[in-house]
């Protein structure tokens, strides 16, 4: 397969960036003729930003799996679709062609069918990085059912908040995953999450560590038993409409629980594919290994729907960047002669830190592309990155885009499109960025910054928010009228390339980990040592920005550095790991508006260092307040 639809040259890209303006449905339609359609759709495009309604290729029929799995075995039987490197680099690989691929979705599609799974219900998932998550995802996908992936490191309490959202039937789970050098129980966690999910009836498990787990009777069933039940795992592919949901992935906003973005069919389906093939000039033949979890946006677009659909071989890892030393991406880009490397700025600067002698002896020769995803890449980590990894002949992809965009949306082209370090830099064909004000009003030219927003829909643009509508509607098409806004805050330098600054709302960003500040201050409220708190980011060398709570306690504790602990252990428990505070200052008040508001501003320049120019401190109901907590610092 060569892919008729991706861009050779910077003519090329501005051409079709121009007819994905001029002509939206024309320039989509033409590159959705190339999948595998059951019935063409009636029309391309319907939409309007005010409810939000938005349909991609409407009437059309197709399964993705069929596009993901069944239209290469003509050509592709025998290829590698996924090669599985275990977290032991001792253990043995798995190769998995697309036919064998293909073969074992359809027979975990007819276990979910055997132990009640129909199309329409959804599917929690909770699983390591091992093959059987892919084949779990895609097995979903076959039946129609609608999966909800849940990051392996989050806590039972946030396992259960969004298997309730969503009213999940059944668990796909493990008993435990490798992590370096730790077991991580994941059975136990479910057990505890379905305490309070009376939805569920299903609990499929995977024996990957042999670690005891405890099978509730009539609920629980292993994973190879009930494979070896199917007899015969020919498994037609259940028709969808291109509207009909395909997944729901949870992710935090700045108010609220973490909200549930749903994605459907057809669109996700044409702009993962697109954009994966386009970004990274993928050719046949060539080793792509994203080093993300399919637990997050980034895995289910481009490391199981993107490049499979593509016909590519995506490599999945299961362990960590420094286990069992700090040289462990580059020893698998060495073994498998990875071609594509694409991965998070937070882990460059993680291995920047451990030195060159991890690099130094391995043979990256393979590597024709590097990526970054996730958060904003500094200048220090790129010019690393291109000079030890990529040894200045890659080029490197900054591709910014989010879990509602479910695709790259600005990007350099590898090699196609000019790339600045630490600027995302062009919009990709079929995106039409734009820069507000405050007021709302267009901030037109170059060299200039605003709140990023995009103006016109683009195939997998997300659709709503599970089962709240008016939530979508609110927090991403309400803030300016007929915009998308995406919560991030951008510069257009002179040249027109756009370069991400990060989040103007109250969402964090650590380690390229979507977290709220609201959510983090809840979790800690629950600790009945605290009266109140108010959480910020400050930058981070590694994490890119480290959570910082200031917070109030309740007078009967003396042992402080207990009570910081047990906060601590708190958020891993009602949230997970990733989003404890890296920095806890008690506090006798919080500077607050006479309406009782936070001034988060006057939070954040103290946690940033600023300790000088504080802005207006007046309208504060207490000035004196922020004296205190400006001397308290750490
Ligand atoms: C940030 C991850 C700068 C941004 C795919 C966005 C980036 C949030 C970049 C989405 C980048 C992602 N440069 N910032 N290349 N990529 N971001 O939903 O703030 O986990 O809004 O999706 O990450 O995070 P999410």
């Amino acid at each position: 397969m060569s892919y008729s639809y991706q861009v050779k040259s910077l003519e090329e890209y501005n051409a079709a960036y121009k007819k994905s303006v001029e002509d939206p449905e024309g320039f989509w339609s033409a590159i959705a003729e190339n999948f595998l359609w059951r019935k063409k759709w009636d029309k391309v495009l319907n939409w309007n930003f005010t409810e939000p309604s938005i349909k991609w290729f409407e009437g059309g029929k197709l399964n993705i799996t069929e596009n993901c799995l069944d239209r290469h075995l003509a050509t592709k039987a025998d290829q590698p679709a996924i090669v599985w490197e275990p977290n032991d680099p001792k253990d043995n690989k798995v190769v998995l062609t697309y036919k064998e691929l293909h073969f074992k979705v359809c027979q975990f599609a007819h276990v979910l069918k055997n132990n009640g799974v129909k199309k329409g219900d959804r599917v929690c998932i909770y699983m390591p990085m091992v093959p059987e998550l892919a084949i779990a995802v895609l097995a979903c996908a076959r039946i129609g059912a609608i999966h909800s992936v849940v990051f392996g490191g989050f806590s039972a309490q946030s396992i259960a908040d969004r298997i309730q959202d969503a009213q999940c039937s059944t668990v796909i789970t493990a008993d435990g995953g490798f992590r370096g050098s730790k077991v991580i129980p994941l059975k136990a966690v479910i057990d505890d999450a379905l305490i309070s999910s009376p939805s569920v009836k299903k609990v499929i498990v995977l024996s990957r560590t042999h670690i005891p787990v405890s099978m509730i009777n009539g609920r629980d069933v292993w994973w190879s038993e009930e494979i070896n039940k199917v007899q015969n795992a020919d498994c037609p592919a259940e028709i969808m409409d291109s509207e009909d949901m395909l997944f729901i992935l949870y992710t935090s906003g700045s108010t609220g629980k973490p909200k549930g973005v749903v994605h459907t069919c057809g669109g996700y389906m044409v702009y993962t594919n697109y954009t994966f093939v386009n970004v990274f000039q993928y050719q046949p033949g060539d080793i792509y290994f994203c080093t993300a979890d399919i637990g997050w946006i980034t895995g289910h677009s481009y490391i199981v729907y993107g490049p499979l659909s593509a016909g590519a071989t995506t490599l999945m890892f299961e362990g960590i960047p420094t286990w069992p030393d700090a040289g462990r991406f580059w020893e698998i880009v060495d073994k498998y002669k990875v071609n594509i490397l694409y991965t998070a700025p937070t882990a460059i600067r993680s291995l920047m830190g451990f030195g060159l002698d991890f690099v130094n002896g391995k043979n990256l020769s393979s590597l024709r592309v590097l990526g970054t995803v996730g958060e904003p890449i500094n200048e220090e980590a790129w010019h690393w990155y291109d000079d030890n990894i990529g040894k200045k002949k890659c080029p490197i992809v900054d591709t910014w885009w989010q879990t509602e965009t479910a695709g790259v949306l600005i990007s350099n082209i590898a090699g196609i499109t000019p790339q600045k370090p630490a600027h995302a830099t062009l919009p990709l064909p079929g995106i039409q960025p734009i820069l507000v004000d405050e007021k709302g009003d267009e901030v037109k030219g170059n060299g200039v910054s605003g709140n990023l927003c995009i103006k016109f829909p683009w195939p997998s643009i997300i659709r709503t928010t599970y089962g709240d509508h008016e939530r979508c509607r609110q927090n991403y098409f309400a803030t300016y009228k007929n915009l998308y806004f995406t919560g991030d805050g951008a510069l257009r330098d002179e040249q027109g390339n756009y370069r991400i600054t990060g989040r103007v709302d109250d969402v964090l960003n650590v380690s390229g980990h979507r977290i709220g500040t609201a959510e983090v201050e809840n979790a800690i409220n629950m600790h009945t040592g605290v009266v109140e708190s108010a959480v910020v980011g400050y930058p981070h060398d590694i994490k890119g920005q480290g959570i910082y709570a200031f917070v109030i306690f309740n007078g009967n504790m003396d042992d402080k550095e207990l009570l910081k602990h047990g906060i601590v252990q708190t958020v891993a428990k009602v949230i997970g790991a990733i989003a404890k505070p890296d920095k806890i200052q008690f506090v006798s008040g919080l500077p607050k508006t006479r309406s009782g508001k936070i001034m988060r501003r006057i939070l954040r320049k103290i946690a940033e260092g600023e300790t000088s120019n504080l802005g207006d401190t007046t309208t504060l109901l207490d000035p004196a307040v922020v004296e205190e907590i400006k001397n308290g610092r750490i």
